[in-house]
């Protein structure tokens, strides 16, 4: 099994630009989605949840309820909380 850095949620917070990088939380882990940005079909929303969590957004958009897309988010896995 895979072993990840630990970040704090004050480190995913200063991913919020694409200069910075774009991070997010899903439970504990930490992704740095930034090279996936300008590829969501659901266009530059997305950003609303940079440097933050992603799950009050899903809730929201219930179209990421989807296996694939939780399989799309491990390959920008780069840690945990
Ligand atoms: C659609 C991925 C974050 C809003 C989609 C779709 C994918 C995707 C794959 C297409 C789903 C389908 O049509 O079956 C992701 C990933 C995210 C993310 C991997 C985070 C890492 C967000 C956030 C928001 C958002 C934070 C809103 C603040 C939307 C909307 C659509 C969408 C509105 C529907 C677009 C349409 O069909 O017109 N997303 N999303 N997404 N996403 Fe996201």
């Amino acid at each position: 099994k895979q072993t990840y850095p630990i970040f704090t949620r004050q480190d995913v917070t200063k991913h919020k630009t694409m200069a910075d990088g774009v991070w997010v939380t899903y439970k504990s882990g930490v992704y740095d989605i930034t090279k996936f940005i300008d590829l969501h079909p659901g266009g530059k929303k997305i950003m609303l949840a940079a440097g933050g969590a992603i799950e009050p957004f899903w809730a929201m958009y219930a179209v990421h309820n989807q296996e694939h897309i939780y399989e799309m988010l491990e390959e920008y896995k780069i840690g945990e909380l």
